[in-house]
């Protein structure tokens, strides 16, 4: 009888032990948002990003798995919403801000996304502290801290930095074709005939979510404006009814004509996918498309795929960085600084970045680890005039990338040059 007793409670401490694993890291817990209904128990760090799956979750489970070897005592639930761009995180982490659940820590993009949706309802905890205990201060470059900062204040912690104004491309399909990488409109507009000449779709494009087509509408803003007057464009001091806003208009209608069509039902590594297999040549997408090319669809660098800055926009930099804060109302707030100090240290960004296709936010971190297009990305990014993106929640508050988007993806099917300059026109005030 003794025995029976001690079996059945041995059979119960496995059955719970297991359970517990259920809510644990490992990265499985896509979807998982629910929380704990506030407030976490000490000792767990839950991290809210949308890098889940191809493409998206390798750096972040590297970053993981370090944080664990050195807090083996501090749980990880790895609560990821997948949607590129924050598609449907953004809404799911709305709804738990408002309900004061929030999670422990959560990507946010430095600017605008952080500074006016969360810092300016006073959501955020400043984390002056952490970044002087270590030594930060010089560590990320004074742009990047100032994107994450407002009166003097720090919200978070920029984990890299990805760039948004590249073009990648299929180097066998180029030179099948005999095509030179483009540097201006024309050349584009050029290469994109001659490639659709050959059958080849010249442009890939996935945008079931709306924000793929709104970056490459920036990118063209970009273009045409310039980095000075993309600015100001954005700052509300050039008006969206600018004659180049309306030029740059018809040039994205005019790329809408070289791409796939069935746009519509594919998603970013979707589209990605037809520049990998080489029914397109090639793809305006920032650069975690290199960490999918290269880590997900074993491509290579430089012989795979090529890249090239997005035509007209070579001295520019479009900075897309991906942050982690502090949200008030978190319990265990030490060991949320613990997982944000190894977000932010040389080791951190060094195991997260190469595999993400970004650059270490650090000025300071190990450019041997990454591949070429890293290093040539780190020579550009100190080299270019930086740009703050606008799909990618820097350049402009969240009500107005919304209904840019909406407007994007109206003017998709429509091309309608008028409506697309007055919904954007309309929605400036929200800036
Ligand atoms: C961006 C984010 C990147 C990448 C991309 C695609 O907004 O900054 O890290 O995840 O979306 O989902």
């Amino acid at each position: 009888m003794k025995k029976l007793f001690y079996l059945l409670f041995v059979a119960l401490v496995l059955l719970l032990a297991a359970c517990n694993s259920d809510s644990d890291t490992s990265g499985e817990a896509e979807g998982d948002s629910s929380g704990d209904g506030g407030g976490e128990s000490a000792g767990k760090v839950e991290i809210f990003s949308w890098w889940t799956g191809a493409g998206e979750e390798d750096g972040l489970l590297a970053l993981i798995d370090l944080f664990e070897e050195k807090h083996p005592d501090i749980e990880v639930e790895n609560a990821a919403v997948a949607g590129g761009a924050g598609t449907n995180a953004k809404a799911v982490l709305a709804t738990r801000m408002q309900g004061n659940d929030p999670p422990s820590t959560f990507q946010v993009h430095g600017g605008e996304e952080l500074n006016k949706s969360w810092v300016a309802a006073d959501k955020m905890e400043p984390l002056n502290d952490l970044y002087e205990e270590n030594e930060w201060m010089d560590k990320f470059p004074e742009e990047l801290i100032d994107l994450v900062s407002q009166d003097d204040n720090i919200y978070s912690v920029p984990v890299n930095i990805h760039r948004g104004n590249v073009f990648f491309y299929n180097m066998a399909v180029f030179e099948e074709h005999g095509i030179e990488v483009p540097t201006n409109f024309d050349e584009f507009f050029e290469a994109a005939d001659a490639l659709q000449e050959a059958g080849v779709v010249p442009v890939a494009l996935g945008d079931k979510e709306s924000w793929t087509a709104t970056q490459v509408f920036e990118n063209i803003l970009l273009g045409v404006l310039g980095p000075d007057d993309y600015k100001k464009l954005f700052a509300g001091e050039i008006g969206f009814d600018d004659e180049r806003v309306v030029e740059a208009a018809e040039i994205f209608g005019k790329m809408l004509d070289y791409v796939n069509e069935d746009h519509a039902s594919r998603n970013w590594q979707d589209s990605a996918q037809l520049v990998a297999n080489g029914e397109a040549a090639m793809i305006n997408m920032g650069d975690w498309a290199k960490g999918y090319f290269a880590n997900d669809l074993d491509l290579k660098t430089n012989e795979d795929f090529g890249y090239f800055p997005f035509p007209a926009t070579d001295d520019s930099f479009t900075i897309i960085t991906d942050t982690f804060g502090l949200p008030k109302g978190v319990e265990n707030t030490d060991e949320v600084k613990e997982f944000l100090t190894v977000l932010g240290s040389v080791e951190g960004q060094d195991a997260f970045n190469p595999l993400k296709g970004s650059i270490p936010a650090r000025v300071d971190a190990d450019p041997s680890k990454y591949d070429e297009y890293g290093t040539d990305a780190m020579e550009d990014f100190k080299n270019s005039r930086l740009v703050p993106s606008l799909a990618h929640g820097s350049a402009a508050s969240e009500g107005f990338l919304t209904k840019a988007n909406q407007a994007v993806n109206i003017f998709v099917t429509q091309r309608d040059v008028d409506n697309l300059i007055q919904a954007l026109t309309n929605a400036a005030g929200e800036m």
